[in-house]
């Protein structure tokens, strides 16, 4: 029930509802709170948008020695030729759709589960919850203890599944040492852009929290595993940062996709560096 004294955003419904707890106008924020989640929204609306339009693209994803790593590992018959290049062709033609469709499903599925990114997008998108301490619009909250939510358990497969994605997007920088005839001892502008790539996507898959579970989690005394407790430290610092990395290798990845489409469409030749 409304009191007649909340700022102007408070609606009647949410904390105010009947089924939520009563939370007194005086605790809510009334600073721009809305800023952040605002700018999440934008930044993944438009990450979506980009990866949506380069996955459906089908087209100007290889430009040698450089593979796009929303196309890698390539695993259809109809991906572009590449030659002594990472085309796995595991599959058939796969009805002529683009090859990136058939792997983006694990690295997406990594970070639409991530618990970071799980936050951002609640809040930038549902609104559920907002922010902190701030009157939440919806008149029900029940967690993600329901299906479609509670699918979000699946995480740490992904993160299983993101280990050997990491390592053909690897495979793919040790490649992009060579130059555009195949011949090693190459470094152009594309191999600083795929090498910074692969190390920020190396340090936001290890930063995830399933990781950190993974190398120190289930033991009773750290001191009995001087090993796991070693990693567990090393995986916790990158965990303190495990936002800011989401937002740098999501962007970097973008930058390097776009790297080899600039390179593809012939907008122009890689500057060699040596
Ligand atoms: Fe973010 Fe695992 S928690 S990738």
């Amino acid at each position: 029930m409304s009191t007649g004294t909340e700022p102007p955003h408070v609606t009647a419904g949410g904390v105010h509802g009947a089924t939520r707890a009563a939370v007194p106008a005086r605790h809510l924020r009334t600073d721009r709170w809305w800023l952040a989640p605002a700018a999440t929204a934008a930044g993944l609306f438009a990450f979506v948008v980009y990866s949506t339009w380069r996955a459906f693209a089908n087209d100007d994803y290889y430009a040698a020695p450089y593979v796009s790593p929303f196309y890698s590992p390539c695993v259809a018959e109809n991906c572009e030729p590449m030659r002594s290049g990472p085309n796995w062709e595991v599959f058939g033609g796969w009805w002529g759709l683009s090859p990136a469709l058939l792997i983006l499903v694990f690295p997406l599925g990594f970070r639409l589960t991530c618990y970071y990114y799980r936050k951002a997008y609640y809040r930038g998108f549902w609104a559920s919850p907002p922010a902190c301490a701030v009157a939440e619009p919806h008149a029900k909250y029940s967690g993600e203890t329901r299906f479609p939510l509670i699918l979000q358990n699946v995480h740490r497969y992904f993160f299983y599944a993101a280990l050997p994605v990491a390592g053909i997007l690897t495979y793919d920088t040790v490649l992009a040492f060579r130059d555009e005839h195949y011949a090693w001892g190459h470094m152009g502008l594309g191999t600083l852009v795929f090498l910074v790539n692969i190390a920020l996507i190396w340090a936001y898959t290890l930063s995830c929290h399933s990781c950190r579970h993974v190398v120190g989690g289930r033991l009773k005394h750290f001191s009995k595993h001087p090993v796991r407790y070693r990693l567990w430290s090393w995986v916790g610092v990158l965990n303190g940062r495990h936002a800011q990395l989401a937002w740098a290798s999501l962007i970097s990845v973008a930058a390097a996709d776009f790297y080899v489409y600039l390179l593809a469409t012939g907008a122009f030749d890689d500057p060699r560096l040596f």
